[in-house]
């Protein structure tokens, strides 16, 4: 096990009209102006930004709004979000929504304390954060994990750059999980998260650090929870029990437990945000298109480890060798993402086969120009990552 540090301040309080006491939280983390971060409909629609806003009101707590984030959160909303909160003199962040939301709060909070730092330029790790605005999550989808994460993720559509952000001062202070806000999630969001979910934790357990039992068992435990919810949540998006696995399995696959005292991966990450770059692919799916030919191409590294993976999360114990039963592994995963509608690659993710100039320039990307090679579990250069979208192509 190799040395860690732990840190994940984040209050989690779970339950059916938990967020009833937001405003009482934003209080104990000193906000008293809030600047109230959301999507596109979905919140409107069901209700829950109304009666967020009264919750506001009745706890004596100012606020302005920002709506319109959208899936792949842009970078120029957050810059809008940025100057009206300085305008407004926000001193604490709400955000109401998913990944692509708390995202995009988290940039603001940033932003918010950095009047003077082009925003961007932390994305690009040209200028380091040194604090932040609280933030804290009203959470409506259970996928990207930002909830608990140190995590926001931006695109610059004018760069055609998706880019990640960690840093301690990302970690929102609290997050509401009540799994009755995700039963008017549409089928797709939900398999989508299914899969993001999964992947957060592959991309932990896929490593090359050996000897770390109670991560990988917490890995494992988490995979087969989320696999077997995952249709049952499909099948009946209104249902507390699996919606409420898939919930607080979302925010335990990305506070950094599953992966502690190990190098990660994340490679498979790094492809799919390329995809929703280009291609405003939806995340999840974006890592189910990758995932099958990013795991092909890499398990030689290490077949015991992908035959460990098959044997713990799958049940394959029907006597394979090492090699075989780490391929049942990778074939089951890939059926499994099928058997959610989730796509397995390009022409399932609707984008068509792609041309080799589009491919090259997809590894260019994924490599900063060959800046950076991707993943620990197996590295990657761009030859590489240009194999392993051909693989999906
Ligand atoms: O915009 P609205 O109308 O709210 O609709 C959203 C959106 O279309 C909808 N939705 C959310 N809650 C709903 C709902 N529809 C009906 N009922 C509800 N209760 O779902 C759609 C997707 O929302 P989004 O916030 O984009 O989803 P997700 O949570 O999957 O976030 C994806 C973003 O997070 C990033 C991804 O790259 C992507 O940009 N990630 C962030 C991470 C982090 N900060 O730690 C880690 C992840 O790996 C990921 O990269
Ligand atoms: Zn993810």
């Amino acid at each position: 096990m190799n040395g860690f540090t732990y840190y994940s301040p984040t209050k989690v309080v779970f339950g059916g009209g938990s967020e009833r006491d937001a405003a009482a939280e934003i209080r104990a983390f000193g906000g008293s102006k809030v600047l109230l971060v959301y999507g596109g409909h979905s919140a409107e629609k069901s209700g829950l930004l109304s009666r967020v806003c009264r919750t506001l009101e009745e706890g004596g707590l100012q606020y302005r709004s920002i709506g319109g984030v959208k899936p792949n959160p842009r970078l120029d909303l957050a810059e809008q979000g940025v100057k009206l909160a300085l305008e407004y003199g926000a001193d604490f962040l709400l955000a109401v929504g998913g990944g692509s939301v708390i995202d995009t709060a988290k940039a603001i909070a940033l932003g918010a304390t950095h009047p003077e730092t082009r925003l961007w330029d932390f994305w690009l790790r040209k200028a380091e954060p040194k604090g932040s605005l609280p933030v804290g999550v009203i959470l409506t989808i259970s996928a990207a994990g930002s909830e608990t994460s140190d995590s926001a993720v931006l695109t610059n559509q004018e760069t055609g750059e998706k880019r990640g952000l960690s840093t301690a001062y990302n970690r929102p202070r609290f997050a509401f999980l009540d799994p009755e806000l995700t039963f008017t999630l549409p089928k797709y969001q939900i398999a989508c998260g299914v899969v993001d979910i999964m992947m957060h934790t592959l991309d932990r357990y896929f490593t090359p650090t050996e000897g770390n039992e109670l991560t990988d068992e917490l890995a494992e435990a988490l995979l087969r929870v989320v696999i077997r919810n995952g249709p049952k949540a499909l099948e009946k998006p209104d249902g507390y029990q699996a919606m409420s696995e898939l919930m607080w399995a979302g925010s335990v696959s990305h506070n950094g437990l599953t992966g502690l005292g190990a190098l990660t991966d994340f490679a498979t990450h790094q492809l799919g945000h390329e995809l929703s770059a280009m291609f405003d692919a939806a995340h999840g799916a974006s890592l189910s298109t990758v995932w099958g030919s990013w795991a092909k191409y890499c398990y030689e590294t290490k077949p015991e480890r992908f035959a460990r993976y098959a044997r713990n999360v799958w049940g394959v114990s029907g006597g394979e060798g090492t090699e075989e039963a780490a391929l049942k592994g990778i074939e089951k995963t890939v059926a499994y993402f099928k058997s959610l509608d989730m796509p397995v690659d390009f022409s399932s993710l609707g984008i068509g086969v792609q041309s080799k100039e589009t491919l090259r320039e997809l590894a260019d990307r994924c490599v900063f120009r060959g800046e950076r090679k991707i993943g620990h579990f197996r590295e990657l250069d761009r030859e590489d990552v240009y194999r392993i979208y051909r693989m999906a192509n």
